[in-house]
């Protein structure tokens, strides 16, 4: 794709299978605040951590195809089930640069061990499709992961139950094994795992590094716009829109603690009927 002034002001288009995806346009925020936004997501549909690869790969497609029909020069994969089941199929049908939320928490936390055990958690079609695990094999193939899923964990973040003592007696059941092996790093492989940080680290200790892919994601879409000519160089009329295919129960609460601040902007759209 060209870059040009006009392409560098176009929007950044992110997507997600709901609401999780909002912890990653909250530090793409804050590390790129001059960038205007455009968000989706398929709040009717979600999860898509339980689904087949195939069907994720469908709807990705289509919400891609929404998010290119808005005109966006770029498009974040903020979900790691899409991430790591569609990222090649993604790439190679649509013209813009795209970018995934694995290859940034990965590298990230290739630095950061030191032992060279690394935990990864996700949903059951992040782990199950082991994109993770191919990644770190690549990096840093001395380095031993371990994974697991930890379905419980999207709804106790959508719920809001951070402080509870039973989300610690989960959050601790589901980690137990990871920590069994000793690991130092535990990668947050799931939109929704940011917003249990500070139970998930109380669980681990302080001596477990958490990668939360949402932030490195951000720095790499900071360097990929920096790279290919493509950052906004007006620091004025910053817009965020959000569309979602359903408004969920509870949706401005939620959406609210996954984004740090009140959502403005909000359109219902049906993107099952878009063609690629
Ligand atoms: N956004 C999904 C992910 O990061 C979690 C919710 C879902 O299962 O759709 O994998």
């Amino acid at each position: 794709m060209r870059s040009n002034q006009e392409t560098s002001e176009k929007s950044i288009g992110i997507f997600d299978s709901g609401v999780g995806g909002l912890t990653v346009v909250k530090e793409i925020m804050k590390v790129l605040p001059h960038e205007s936004i455009i968000y989706f997501g398929d709040t009717a549909r979600v999860p898509y951590g339980t689904k087949s690869k195939e069907t994720i790969t469908r709807f990705a497609i289509q919400d891609a195809t929404f998010l290119m029909e808005k005109n966006v020069k770029a498009i974040v994969v903020a979900c790691n089930s899409v991430s790591s089941n569609s990222l090649d199929n993604l790439k190679s049908s649509f013209d813009v640069p795209i970018i995934g939320v694995i290859k940034p928490g990965v590298d990230n936390a290739c630095l950061k061990t030191i032992n060279r055990k690394i935990g990864v958690i996700g949903t059951a079609a992040t782990i199950e499709s082991n994109a993770y695990k191919k990644r770190i094999r690549k990096i840093c193939p001395d380095a031993i992961v371990y994974s697991k899923s930890c379905p419980l964990f999207v709804p106790l973040a959508e719920e809001g139950w951070i402080e509870k003592e039973s989300t610690f007696l989960i959050v601790r059941d589901y980690l137990q094994e990871l920590l069994d092996k000793d690991i130092d790093t535990l990668v947050l492989g799931c939109t929704h795992y940011p917003i249990l940080k500070h139970v998930i680290q109380e669980v681990v200790g302080k001596g477990v590094f958490l990668v939360d892919s949402a932030f490195y994601t951000a720095l790499a879409l900071k360097e990929l716009l920096e790279e290919m000519n493509l950052s906004r160089k007006s620091t004025m009329n910053v817009e965020s829109l959000f569309y979602l295919s359903d408004i969920p129960r509870k949706f401005s609460d939620i959406g609210e603690r996954f984004l740090g601040k009140k959502i403005k902007n909000i359109s219902v759209v049906d993107v099952t009927q878009t063609k690629k």
